[in-house]
């Protein structure tokens, strides 16, 4: 019998297009319905009770994204960054999450600032995407934060590459 995360999993995959009005809105729908897992499933109560910085629930032979489970520590922020060409789905399974998102832009004086278009509150069950150049950060609100995160890529390549920019803390 298959368990809910390799039903998500597998439907994921099979909808996989690329970077598309169509994958984005099915794969958010499939990572929500994710957050909705029973307690009672092996996988998740091994998170819920390890906790982990991050855990690989899922890499695609075919397509290359990945999915991971993160816990994270109340207070914990993250300044403001970019995910290079790559582009990211997070989903709260428990916990609270602010996230702010910010455009860089250019004043007519030619200086060059980050603007924030706000903060929003992410709750269990909540989903956000974030397409190639989207700016956010993140500020975990709550003890027992975990969330999924699934990148398009393997982000580390992102990283090493130096196409993913980390800019100062905004708040
Ligand atoms: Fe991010």
């Amino acid at each position: 019998m298959s368990n809910n995360l390799e039903k998500v999993t597998s439907e994921i995959s099979a909808c996989w297009a690329g970077l598309n009005s169509e994958t984005t809105t099915a794969v958010r729908d499939l990572l929500i319905a994710l957050t909705k897992t029973s307690e009672n499933e092996a996988w998740l109560d091994e998170i819920i009770k390890e906790q982990p910085a991050a855990k690989l629930l899922y890499s695609d032979p075919k397509y290359g994204f990945l999915l991971l489970a993160h816990s994270e520590k109340k207070d914990t922020y993250r300044v403001p960054h970019d995910h290079g060409m790559g582009w990211v789905f997070y989903a709260v399974q428990s916990g609270q999450m602010e996230m702010a998102t910010y455009k860089q832009i250019t004043a007519s004086n030619g200086k060059t600032d980050l603007v924030s278009r706000g903060k929003e509150i992410m709750n269990a069950g909540h989903c956000k995407v974030f397409l190639p150049g989207d700016i956010h950060d993140t500020l975990c609100l709550s003890d027992n934060f975990i969330q999924y995160r699934l990148t398009s890529s393997d982000f580390k390549e992102e990283i090493a590459s130096g196409r993913m920019t980390r800019f100062l803390n905004k708040r």
